[in-house]
């Protein structure tokens, strides 16, 4: 096998693990087979069937990332607190602390290429709150958060459940878009943790759905696989020890009220991998979400 294909089966291994499913799909010309192999053969394996297959976006070579302009700063959670008191108005806190979010500019530590900030959207008083790992393409343009294809799939979910994507609230763990659409590092998440916390605090969701791995352990501070952490709830702040960076449990230490939270699969994984059982998992999710929102299941 060339380096150029080992590289990317390096690369196809990592991404597929963090959208929360570790399998290795081995192609005709690749390995010289079409049976998928198991990076983890007791687990979670799923096929990747031929049309998926076809389906799926290419592999795009990982380019060295950019210096950092300036060291990640640890924000203060009363600092953050501090900026949007004084406003009973949930929007008007969501606009003070975007605000604070553009003034402090943690991504700065880590992003240079990004077009727009994607701060989040949505009903500033939701019951549900969705969040995803980063902005892509379609997102960073737009400067609003899924609406490439993950998200098109996020909003037709969202209306199968009986809302709107008016209705809810979306947002994601990093405001801008990581070059190469790079997984997020646990440095770049705690730093903008404190901004998705204070989001938390102040839309007071019931329900908190995260979509894929990233995500699903910022908030849960486990590194556990996606398939252990779907299909049940999770407390939020929970019981998690921290994972390398989150070793402090910025989580814990937040201060906030305990809600519940549903990891799932994220759309994007969804859309590569549209099996039924995928999809029928990513539902059964959902249906247990509506059924504590007390929405009806149809
Ligand atoms: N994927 C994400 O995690 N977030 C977005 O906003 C879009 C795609």
């Amino acid at each position: 096998m060339s380096d150029h294909a080992r590289r990317i089966l390096a690369l196809h291994a990592r991404t597929t693990k963090y959208f929360g499913v570790d399998f290795l799909p081995i192609g005709e010309g690749v390995a010289g087979g079409d049976a998928p192999v198991s990076a983890d053969p007791g687990g979670d394996a799923i096929p990747m069937s031929a049309a998926v297959r076809e389906k799926a976006p290419a592999m795009v070579e990982p380019k060295v990332a950019p210096a950092p302009k300036k060291e990640v700063a640890r924000v203060d959670r009363d600092e953050l607190i501090a900026c949007y008191q004084g406003e009973t108005d949930p929007g008007a806190k969501l606009a003070k602390l975007r605000a604070k979010y553009e003034a402090d500019a943690p991504h700065e530590a880590f992003v240079t290429g990004f077009t727009n900030i994607v701060f989040g959207e949505g009903d500033p008083g939701a019951d549900l709150m969705f969040i995803g790992e980063a902005p892509g393409e379609s997102e960073d343009l737009s400067g609003r958060p899924f609406v490439g294809r993950a998200g098109q799939l996020l909003e037709k979910m969202i209306i199968a459940m009986g809302l709107s994507r008016e209705t809810v609230y979306i947002t994601n763990v990093l405001k801008t878009r990581p070059p190469n659409n790079a997984t997020p590092t646990q440095d770049e998440a705690m730093a903008c943790a404190p901004y998705l916390i204070e989001q938390i605090r102040i839309v007071d969701p019931k329900v908190i759905v995260t979509l894929g791995a990233p995500a699903s352990h910022t908030l849960l501070e486990t590194s556990a696989p996606m398939r252990d952490l779907r299909g049940r709830f999770h407390t939020f702040p929970g019981e998690g020890e921290g994972v390398g960076g989150f070793g402090v449990s910025l989580m814990r230490s937040s201060g906030l009220s305990a809600r519940v939270v549903m990891p799932t699969y994220h759309p994007a994984y969804l859309l590569r991998s549209y099996t039924e059982e995928n999809r029928r998992k990513v539902w059964s999710d959902l249906q247990l979400v509506m059924g504590r929102l007390g929405l009806s299941r149809g």
